[in-house]
């Protein structure tokens, strides 16, 4: 049976509550923590950086995943490593020497991952993807939680997977945006190995069992 990871994104926490939803991350069946860094520029929008990723890395008890959305990621790279992040995922569409920089990241103990945007094609990782430990594939534009999910994205999952298939790869697939109850499944029988959930897990009645559910469901 295929364990499907399930991550909830910390972007849809309640921050003035955010010791509290670490704590329910801990305690409940959820595999990753995903954080999301936004700088305004790569994305129209700002998340949080660096204090507060610190001060999740302190509670957090699960592998910390963070997803960057920012402009020359290679800057930062060292810092995110030194702020406890196990993996580091970077947007292809904002890196020109995307080997180096994921040369970069593996150097500095981490798993490695590129992140692409809902146009971008996954045939273009064909030269790369023996070195990626992680795709992470959207499934809404990056910016935002709360979207809804593009349906093209389980076509793209099952050409990612023939495509790490054909390479004899070992690179895991991790989807992102709008993730749902009712795409949750399916996307796992398409080929899905990590699903990152935010408003779904948060703003459900009991996250702890949103989380259940979505394990559940995924466990094919
Ligand atoms: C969007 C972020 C997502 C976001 C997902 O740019 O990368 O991780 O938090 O949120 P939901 O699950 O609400 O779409
Ligand atoms: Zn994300």
């Amino acid at each position: 049976m295929k364990n499907t990871l399930i991550a909830p994104s910390v972007l849809a926490a309640d921050f003035a509550n955010l010791q509290r939803d670490i704590e329910m991350i801990n305690n409940s069946e959820a595999d990753w923590f995903h954080i999301d860094i936004m700088d305004g520029v790569f994305v129209p929008n700002i998340s949080f950086g660096m204090p507060v990723l610190a001060a999740i890395a302190k509670h957090a008890k699960k592998t910390i995943d963070v997803h960057l959305m920012i402009i020359d990621p290679d800057r930062y790279i060292k810092t995110f490593a030194e702020l406890g992040a196990n993996i580091l995922t970077v947007h292809y569409e904002a890196c020109p020497h995307l080997h180096r920089t994921l040369q970069a990241i593996k150097a500095e103990g981490m798993k490695a991952g590129v992140v692409l945007n809902p146009h971008t094609n996954v045939d273009l990782l064909e030269d790369v993807i023996n070195d990626l430990d992680i795709v992470l594939i959207m499934s809404v534009n990056p910016g935002f939680g709360g979207q809804s999910f593009i349906e093209n994205t389980y076509e793209k999952v099952r050409k990612l997977k023939a495509l790490i298939n054909k390479k004899g790869a070992s690179t895991i697939i991790e989807i992102d945006g709008g993730v749902t109850s009712k795409n949750a499944r399916q996307l796992a029988e398409a080929g899905a190995d990590v699903l990152v959930a935010g408003s779904f897990v948060f703003n459900s009645e009991n996250p702890t069992e949103t989380i259940a559910d979505l394990k559940k469901l995924t466990a094919i």
